[in-house]
């Protein structure tokens, strides 16, 4: 139980954005996020790390209408024109999505850092979160996964372009047009989540415990960004083996599934899309509403009840 009745979501459902209603009306969300550089172009660091921290926002249902930057940049050693590019890139994201930058604090650290602090406003009564996805229901994710591993390419320098801008386009991407989607069809979305730095499996994991119930994956119809398969043997990100041994998936198939896409699906996500729990008959119409959007709707699995495991991979 929470201890204050304001707060409708916060960090016990493992949520990204919490809810607090402080009158009638509308309730706050509020979610913060920031990581270092995934690309070599300032500017399109800058815009893919305000879409990154917008999302938590849409994907519990909210508007984001507010952000204040998060930064931390090097004393010496950066072009000078640097600083400036990722500021700006941010700004344009934010203006993409109508959300006004209102300020924000910046610190030096060797280490580069940027995000930002989101505040937006969400019908207390429509909250999606991790919690409440029921047997039965069809997952659906709109992005394809795949960007840890391009993003450990590029600084390499082994990402062929192709990869490189699949990977971009899609981090560039707002999950504005997925939120409302799935907003369009109320009651028939029963959980959602992004799928971020835990990977597919961690935040599929996370789902099924705030939930109750249990996630099978349908292996073969998870979508791969291009050159994410090629790219996996030899670029892992840190994160995917911390992923590895903090969410353990049973395998339902004798053979197992291929050792590459599984490491696929712990990769961790930087913008990555939406993971939705919808009703299995409102499927199809949740679908077309995210198409018809541009939006890819990818069933990529379903909830069942838990039966001692919280995920499977077939
Ligand atoms: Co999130
Ligand atoms: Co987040």
């Amino acid at each position: 139980m929470h201890p204050d009745d304001r707060v409708l979501v916060d960090y016990r459902t493992a949520d990204d954005a919490g809810v607090y209603r402080w009158e009638a009306g509308p309730a706050l969300v509020q979610t913060v996020d920031f990581f270092t550089p995934i690309v070599d172009d300032p500017f399109l660091y800058g815009q893919i790390a305000a879409a990154n921290s917008l999302s938590d926002v849409y994907a519990m249902g909210g508007t984001p209408l507010t952000a204040l930057a998060i930064a931390a940049f090097p004393a010496t050693g950066l072009e000078p024109n640097v600083i400036g590019d990722v500021f700006r890139g941010g700004l344009a994201k934010l203006r993409e999505a109508g959300v006004a930058l209102l300020g924000g604090h910046t610190v030096r650290d060797n280490e580069i850092k940027f995000g930002y602090a989101v505040t937006g406003a969400i019908d207390p009564d429509r909250v999606l979160s991790n919690a409440g996805a029921r047997a039965g229901d069809v997952l659906l994710l709109t992005k394809a996964i795949g960007t840890g591993v391009i993003a450990t390419a590029i600084k390499f320098d082994r990402a062929p372009a192709a990869a490189v801008d699949a990977a971009v386009e899609s981090m560039l991407a707002l999950n504005r047009a997925a939120a409302e989607a799935l907003c369009a069809v109320p009651g028939r979305v029963h959980a959602c989540t992004d799928v971020t730095g835990f990977g597919l499996i961690g935040h599929a994991t996370e789902m099924a415990a705030a939930s109750g119930a249990r996630v099978v994956i349908e292996a073969a119809a998870v979508p791969l960004l291009t050159g994410a398969r090629d790219l996996v043997e030899g670029n892992q990100a840190g994160g995917m083996r911390t992923n590895e041994s903090y969410f353990p998936a049973a395998l339902a198939r004798r053979g197992g599934v291929d050792r590459e896409l599984l490491w696929l699906f712990y990769d961790p996500q930087t913008s990555g899309g939406l993971l939705a729990a919808v009703s299995p008959e409102s499927a199809e119409t949740v679908s077309a509403e995210l198409v018809s959007r541009g939006v890819l709707a990818a069933q990529i699995g379903r909830v069942e009840r838990f039966n001692g495991t919280r995920i499977e991979i077939e």
